[in-house]
């Protein structure tokens, strides 16, 4: 029988301080430190970032092996986010791993941390997995992206937003609306009081499975500063109905994509992942979807948010290959999938 693997994982990519222990394909635990000292400034600002990941690192990762039971002795490899993200954030993460590589002689694994977010989808925790070829939507606040995923090695990217990720399209349109940090939440509750047809905002025209969500940001900025000349309390009486009609254009704008990319490939097995999958209005189309003879996937939401337990079933398939990196590795903030 072949020997278990233990992966110590690291992510430290954006404002999340994230350490994880698997063993094989199943999680042991997943600490996640979030940064809340970014939410008076209305998004993260990297050099408050990158120095509560040095403050969170070490204590993240006692409390992970703490939960795991697991020693460090115990572990057969460190897999670190090498990148996209912000550099200062990924550098943390980077040099810390490579010390405890170095420390314990046990090789070091680089991940991208988009694939990770896919392979969040492979984790063994009892819910059914999708089989290879599928699709997947990943939506977070950095990336918007359609994926051909045909093997955990084999990723094929088929079309990405040309401006904003749709995350960031719900935190700016929710900031425009005086809504707190971070919006896209706020921004899905309110909407599920309010009537998403009231106010109908342009779609972009991009080619083919790409998206674009900036003329959107627009739209509704130039909407709303046209309204407020009438009524300055325009968006306080309209909330509700206002959160709804712009929910319902940033879902129309992934849906119109995917709905094509599903026609011209055929491919019916759809997952999602990346912190706007917890969108309730994005889990009910597809809900319907399913109706419609898609199969679709939304991994446990803590392994859809930015998390170090994705990274460490990522570094485990690498393992599987000895696919492992050396000391020069560096991060890479614009690290491509
Ligand atoms: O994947 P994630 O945790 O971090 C990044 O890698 O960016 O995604 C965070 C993004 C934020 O933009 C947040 O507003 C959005 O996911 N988000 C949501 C919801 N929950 C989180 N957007 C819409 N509806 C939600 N329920
Ligand atoms: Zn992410």
């Amino acid at each position: 029988m072949a020997k278990d693997v233990y992966i110590l994982a690291i992510e430290s990519s954006c404002d999340d301080t994230s350490v994880a222990v698997l063993k094989n394909r199943l999680v042991l635990s997943n600490v996640v430190a979030t940064q809340k000292v970014h939410e008076e400034f209305g998004g993260v600002v990297p050099e408050l970032a990158s120095r509560a990941h040095q403050k969170n690192i070490v204590p993240t990762l006692d409390k992970a092996l703490k939960d795991a039971k697991v020693n460090l002795s115990a572990i057969s490899a460190i897999a670190f986010t090498k990148g996209p993200g912000l550099l200062g954030s990924l550098l943390v993460g980077v040099s810390f791993a490579k010390s405890l590589s170095l420390a314990l002689g046990i090789p070091l694994i680089e991940i991208n941390h988009m694939e990770a977010h896919i392979l969040a989808h492979l984790i063994a925790d009892g819910s059914v997995e999708p089989s290879f070829p599928f699709i997947c939507l990943t939506v977070s606040g950095g990336h918007t992206q359609l994926v051909k995923v045909s093997s955990p090695y084999e990723f094929e990217v088929l079309g990405q937003t040309i401006d904003d990720a749709a995350g960031e399209a719900f935190d700016k349109i929710a900031k425009i609306m005086n809504l707190p940090y971070p919006g896209g939440p706020v921004l899905d509750r309110l909407a599920q009081k309010g009537n998403p047809t009231r106010f109908q905002f342009s779609l972009p025209k991009t080619d083919q499975y790409d998206f674009s969500f900036s003329g959107l940001k627009t739209s509704v900025l130039y909407f709303l500063q046209k309204e407020m000349k009438k009524d300055d309390a325009f968006i306080e009486n309209n909330l509700e109905d206002l959160c709804a009609s712009v929910q319902k254009a940033i879902l129309q704008v992934l849906f119109v994509k995917l709905e094509l990319l599903v026609k011209d490939t055929s491919i019916k097995r759809i997952a999602i992942a990346g912190g706007v999958s917890a969108n309730s209005g994005l889990r009910a189309l597809l809900k319907d979807k399913k109706q419609q003879g898609w199969e679709v996937f939304v991994p446990d939401f803590s392994y859809c948010t930015d998390n170090a337990a994705m990274i460490g079933i990522a570094g485990y398939y690498k393992y599987l290959k000895a696919d492992f990196s050396d000391l020069s590795v560096a991060a890479e903030a614009r690290l491509k999938l």
